[in-house]
């Protein structure tokens, strides 16, 4: 059985989350419309597609078919806390270590997502002697040594290694191939979900998530939108558009969320000028930071999810210009960005470059006070 724990169980990429360090911008303001190849809509691969790719099963939707003594899941979570406990002493690298009280605590909800139990025996010791006792597993022992072997010498994301990440109401399926929804990114939908509420026009039109990932942002917006609602997802990697259609599967929002894989707004060609809504979280990390990020991230979470130009702002400023085609009069949108210096070029971008195209630009701080966010209003 699957606990929610709220946005503690993020706690592990949390510091990790973007940016793990302060990304400096080097930009300059001044910059050409994004015609020039590095924004042109990519086009992706015909070699590989949504549909030859099956997403995997989270540990806690397994099937549990492993009975095993519980003497045997003891070992296990003796040799998994040992193994936990003593990362810090084997650390070099102090910048970028593990911490044992975030695996530990990484440990007990691997327990309680592999275990069928709703007050898992593990955690009970004083029924030692009920050495006879099993328990049925969703993975098998061997498989549970591994998962917790590549977590700590390969720096595995936990969230891959259990398969799920939980984020707002939802638990949404990742795997490796899919950014894993950061809590900052939670705001998007708060923001979008204060706006419908305000103004019930929102919640008829169509708004499209670009770069939807696993698909939480779109899930949550149509979740806030309620039954009239309709949320375009988009994507250009095969492995984020196979997951986001599963997970919008499990949240029974085929009718209202509709996932499409392509290069930004070359999908969308049919809806453009009808949008009352655009959200996104692009790749936005300078180039040159991606060396330096925290090895969950740097080493496990894809490249296409992360990377956004040597000043981090390429796809940014794709979207910039997008959404002005995109939107419809009053239509609103929301994009994350990698903060501070990055939010405020934005926000000049649109009012030099693109003037007397939207109104009422905002820069929204996250939970951590960083200026994360760009918002406004299509003229
Ligand atoms: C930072 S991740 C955000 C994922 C998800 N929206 C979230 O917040 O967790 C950026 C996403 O943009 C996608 N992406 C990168 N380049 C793209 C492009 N040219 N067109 C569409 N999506 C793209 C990546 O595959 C990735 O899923």
């Amino acid at each position: 059985m699957i606990r929610i724990f709220p946005s503690s169980r993020f706690t592990s990429l949390l510091s990790a989350a973007k940016p793990l360090r302060s990304f400096a911008c080097s930009s300059s303001p001044t910059r050409e419309p994004p015609q020039c190849a590095s924004f042109a809509e990519k086009k992706s691969s015909p070699a590989s597609n949504s549909l030859s790719f099956t997403p995997k099963t989270p540990l806690f939707l397994r099937p549990p078919l492993h009975a095993t003594p519980l003497s045997e899941v003891w070992k296990w979570h003796d040799w998994a806390k040992d193994l936990a406990s003593s990362v810090e002493d084997s650390s070099t690298n102090s910048e970028d270590s593990l911490d044992s009280v975030v695996l530990l605590r990484e440990l007990k909800w691997l327990i309680e997502d592999s275990i069928v139990d709703d007050d898992p025996v593990i955690h009970r010791r004083e029924i030692g002697d009920d050495c006879e006792k099993s328990v049925k597993l969703r993975a098998s022992l061997e498989e549970l040594y591994d998962l917790w072997r590549q977590r700590i010498e390969k720096r595995r994301p936990f969230q891959y290694v259990v398969g799920c990440e939980h984020w707002r109401d939802l638990v949404v399926c990742v795997e490796e191939g899919v950014l894993i929804p950061r809590p900052e990114t939670e705001l998007i939908v708060e923001m979008v979900e204060e706006l419908v509420t305000r103004d019930e026009w929102y919640k008829k039109g169509i708004w499209a998530d670009l770069g939807t990932g696993s698909g939480a942002i779109a899930i949550g917006v149509a979740k806030v939108l309620g039954s009239r609602g309709k949320v375009i997802a988009t994507d250009l990697s095969p492995v984020a558009i196979a997951v986001a259609g599963n997970n919008v599967q499990r949240y029974g929002l085929q009718g209202m969320v509709e996932v499409r894989e392509g290069s930004w707004f070359e999908p969308l060609k049919d809806v453009e000028g009808k949008l009352v809504g655009l959200v996104s979280n692009p790749p936005y990390i300078p180039s040159g930071d991606i060396p330096g990020l925290q090895a969950e991230v740097g080493r496990h979470e894809p490249k296409l999810a992360l990377d956004g130009g040597i000043d981090g702002t390429d796809s940014l400023l794709h979207l910039c210009h997008g959404a002005s085609r995109m939107l419809k009069r009053g239509g609103f949108f929301v994009f994350e960005t990698n903060g501070e210096k990055q939010s405020k070029m934005i926000v000049d971008y649109m009012t030099n470059d693109l003037k007397d195209t939207f109104s009422d630009l905002r820069i929204v701080s996250d939970f951590a006070g960083i200026d994360r966010f760009v918002s406004g209003f299509r003229l």
